[in-house]
């Protein structure tokens, strides 16, 4: 049978608003082996049925399933519309309709009356406290309201009420933004809600990343000072008429109960100042205050349509117990970003007061010391009653632990609930293995990725930073990219990163770029914002994995103006291609750097000359994709240029290496810098620096992500294995063999003798060192993208048995389907092993299948081997295969 599973937009079936019609996708189902497609049919209707449509492609002849883009169909705003496709395949089969997805589309704010309403004034800014804004209005009581979308947004952070109800369930909204050029808004379904007749909208506003007081160098309004509060509502009848009601003057303002929200460093809610029924009709709001209208550039919104923050899970205590110093503690037993939710009986005026933290220290007792000064703190004064329960709106922590400071009643499990916070991205990657600890640090690396997918790639989501390094966020990108699926998070990410670029193309360290924004920049930040070498390359090697990942060359195209200015910012900076830039972050908290000190021994010069060749290359290749043949020459040739420079600077005549560190070397394998005839020098000497630290790691950010890759592409897979499965001090397995949950920011944040790195940095939830994750899935199960044929449209399947495991299995829902690899070393013959493989890929997609060091192949089914040096290759078409081969593994 030939079907369609999923038809998406944006890769995702229901889209609430858009600007323009997504990229549309669909993934095949065939029991047949090697299916293709090879016509479609697509149609976009304005209801279910597909009785009127506004677009009928016809059988279009194209074996094109995903980011299929019609970029002349127009849509009308505020329409829900639906979507359907059929194909036919190269077994001359017709499939059924698909799924129908539908989307909703949003407004253009400036065309619409809606203002930005207040209810803080100028005198307001060194509040953090949130506002209620309520108005009343009145639908048609003669026609019925067929469909009703809310389209809202804030300088703030907003929830959104009607008629008591609230609506949607994302948190945190509008999310984080370089808000000057990019507002995000949300678009919600509210047919449900709107009554014939009188209705009520509410908006609770508070300060959020808008105006709130964060960055390390603490300040406060870096985008504003007066929170605000947009919406507008579109209501369609059932004769066609529609209707607009919208934020204006005429609203209603009010301080709300939340006396107090920060991001880092929580709520103070007094229960005792809620007004009932303020939400909802019939509420006499005469003693509330008229809103104030807040002038802001309405052009910078922007529909977010997927992607929201969403409490994803719900956690229990695992455990609740008193420290040796006295303190009444849960432990949720993972750590993570959200917040608690708890229930409370007691009388007026007694409060809830709530501390969360990471980690224990070395006696058991509360450590906060690392969250620097974020409070991360709930206070939570009742109202007196039955029942009261509660949790924050305008804040998240970053905690495994929580310290009870106050509690009215008995403190039990069932009362406190652990709400797991991230951006709602689909989970793409799946891994097990027979190694408990390899599964364990994969856990880690995902949660790594949950705690700090937080709209914004954060490095850490505890202290007082909680930034969008771009370094951290470019090492673990494709890591991200195979857990999750990545393409609409970072997409948002990136067009701010273009907006917040210098004139000059300078690339902010984070994103948005709050560090400029700070009132006292220059002092603040005296060895500038911007332009720090793997860090500012973000700009070029985010888009690039993406577009391998998903094989979507839009992003390509939009990024391609701030990808450019980034390589031209660099060549302005270089002489004879050295080029450097006030501060550089260098192979940060690397173990090989001096003590105390964060920046590792290999040096900056090598650092920035290698990041800018692997750059400007990923820059040829881009443009060559996109058709801009003179730029593609023109990189392309500056690449050699750079490749010859750092060859004559950093190898001596002899083929050695003049920085004898392992960073160093991995990143001269990985990035190709390496001349021909040293290759086989250059990776002896980096088996050898690893020797010499008994078979350890002292990279930092630069080097770690790459280390196993730089050993296995080059013929050692033994000891990127080896160095993979190391779980004495430093590894990444030491620390999941203490207790950790989540990666660790240092190799030594926590060190064998139970003390701590300096609790200045040290956070036990930086998914940097993560990036190890995209070698188990490229590496040790093989599962690896085809640069000519990128979103794994010919995949490469190339597994690595190792490391003593006995099995492995891998799979990822990549854009056409689902990609699956299980290999198991089933016996031994002397010293050889058998092993079985299992690989199945989807419709529509090919794969070239690899088999390293192959004895003898056993079984093959029908497909043909051919023997290609020490491995055996076979290409493949959609389907299930079974191989089994033998190997030396002594
Ligand atoms: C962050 C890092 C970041 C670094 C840059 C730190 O404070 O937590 O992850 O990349 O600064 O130096």
């Amino acid at each position: 049978m030939l079907s369609i599973s999923h038809l998406l937009l944006n890769n995702v079936v229901f889209l609430m608003g858009v600007k323009d019609l997504p990229i549309i996708s669909w993934k095949i189902k065939s029991a047949k082996k090697n299916t293709h497609q090879v016509s479609y049919q697509l149609q976009i209707g304005v209801n279910m049925e597909f009785h009127h449509t506004i677009f009928d492609s016809g059988w279009v002849t194209s074996n094109e399933s995903v980011n299929i883009t019609f970029p002349n169909i127009r849509l009308t705003d505020s329409t829900r519309y639906y979507l359907r496709v059929r194909i036919n395949d190269n077994y001359a089969r017709q499939s059924d309709w698909s799924p129908t997805a539908s989307l909703v589309t949003g407004i253009a704010f400036s065309a619409t009356r809606a203002e930005f309403i207040s209810g803080e004034s100028d005198l307001d800014s060194a509040r953090s406290h949130s506002t209620l804004l309520r108005k009343e209005f009145t639908t048609s009581n003669t026609r019925s309201v067929v469909t009703a979308y809310a389209h809202a947004s804030a300088l703030g952070l907003y929830r959104l009420r009607i008629n008591g109800e609230e609506i949607g369930n994302d948190v945190l909204k509008p999310g984080w933004s370089s808000y000057h050029h990019h507002l995000i808004y949300q678009t919600f379904d509210v047919t449900a809600q709107i009554k014939k007749g009188k209705n009520t909208i509410g908006a609770i506003v508070g300060p959020g990343w808008y105006k709130g007081d964060f960055g390390y160098k603490r300040a406060r309004n870096y985008y504003g000072n007066q929170t605000a509060f947009i919406v507008a509502i579109d209501i369609t009848y059932d004769d066609g008429s529609t209707e607009r009601f919208v934020s204006d003057a005429s609203w209603k303002s009010s301080d709300g109960p939340l006396l107090f929200s920060e991001i880092y460093d929580g709520e103070i809610y007094d229960a005792r100042r809620e007004q009932e029924g303020w939400d909802d009709c019939e509420f006499d709001d005469r003693t509330w205050r008229r809103a104030s209208i807040v002038n802001y550039e309405k052009n910078a919104l922007y529909p977010q349509g997927t992607c929201t923050l969403q409490i994803q899970e719900t956690i229990t205590p695992k455990n609740i117990f008193t420290t040796p110093a006295g303190d009444t503690v849960i432990d949720f037993g993972q750590n993570f970003s959200g917040w608690v939710e708890f229930d409370v009986v007691g009388n007026a005026g007694e409060k809830v007061t709530l501390t969360h933290f990471e980690s224990l220290d070395a006696c058991g007792n509360v450590y906060i010391d690392n969250l620097r000064t974020a409070k991360q703190s709930i206070a939570y004064i009742l109202k007196g009653g039955e029942h009261e329960s509660y949790e924050p709106s305008f804040t998240y922590q970053g905690f495994r632990y929580v310290r009870i400071d106050d509690y009215p009643g008995k403190i039990t499990a069932e009362k406190f609930r652990g709400k797991v916070i991230h951006s709602a991205l689909e989970m793409t990657g799946r891994f097990a293995c027979s190694n408990q600890d390899l599964n364990q640090l994969h856990h880690n690396i995902l949660w790594g990725l949950k705690s700090n997918f937080f709209d914004v790639p954060t490095d850490c989501p505890q202290r007082d930073e909680r930034l969008g390094w771009t370094g951290d966020a470019q090492i673990f990108a494709r890591t991200a990219s195979y857990l999750t699926f990545t393409g609409n998070f970072f997409a948002k990410w990136l067009r701010d990163l273009a907006y917040d670029q210098t004139e000059d193309g300078g690339v902010p360290h984070v994103i948005p770029d709050v560090m400029s924004l700070h009132p006292n920049a220059d002092v603040a930040f005296p060895h500038g914002t911007h332009s720090a070498s793997a860090w500012a390359d973000a700009a070029i090697i985010v888009p690039w994995t993406l577009f391998m990942m998903y094989g979507d060359k839009a992003i390509l195209k939009r990024q391609y103006v701030s990808m450019k200015s980034w390589i031209d910012f660099m060549t302005r900076h270089a002489n004879n291609h050295h080029w450097g830039y006030k501060r550089q972050f260098g192979d940060w908290v690397a173990l090989d750097a001096e003590q105390g000190s964060y920046y590792g021994a290999t040096p900056n010069e090598l650092t920035c000359m290698a990041y800018y060749a692997y750059s400007t290359l990923l820059m040829s290749k881009i443009a060559k994709v996109l058709g801009f043949i003179n730029d593609s020459v023109f990189y392309g040739q500056l690449h050699q240029d750079i490749k010859t420079t750092y060859q004559n600077t950093f190898f001596n005549k002899d083929g050695r290496m003049t920085v004898m560190t392992q960073t160093a070397h991995i990143i001269s394998l990985y990035f190709d810098l390496v001349p021909c005839a040293c290759r086989d020098q250059t990776v002896d000497a980096l088996v050898s620096l690893l020797k010499k630290h008994d078979g350890h790691l002292v990279t930092g950010f630069i080097g770690t992500p790459y280390f196993c890759h730089a050993l296995s592409q080059n013929g050692r897979i033994a000891e990127a294995w080896d160095l993979l499965l190391k779980d004495d001090f430093p590894s990444w397995l030491y620390q999941v063999k203490a207790g950790a949950t989540t990666v660790w920011e240092h190799w030594d944040g926590l060190k064998p003798d139970g003390t701590m790195w300096s609790a200045e940095m040290n956070s036990f939830n930086h998914y940097a060192y993560g990036a190890v994750g995209d070698w188990l899935y490229r590496s040790a199960a093989g599962l690896e993208i085809d640069e000519k044929a990128p979103g794994f449209r010919h995949a490469i399947i190339q597994p690595n048995p190792g490391g003593q495991l006995t099995w492995l299995e891998a799979a990822y829902e990549s854009v056409y389907g689902p990609i699956t690899v299980c290999w198991r070393v089933c016996k031994n013959i002397g010293d050889h092993n058998i092993i079985n493989l299992n690989v199945s890929i989807p419709p529509n997609t090919t794969a070239s299948v690899i088999l390293n060091d192959v004895l003898a192949l056993r079984d093959a089914g029908e497909v043909a081997f051919t023997t290609l040096d020490k491995s055996m290759t076979a290409e493949i078409g959609s389907g299930e295969y079974q191989f089994s081969y033998e190997v030396d593994m002594a």
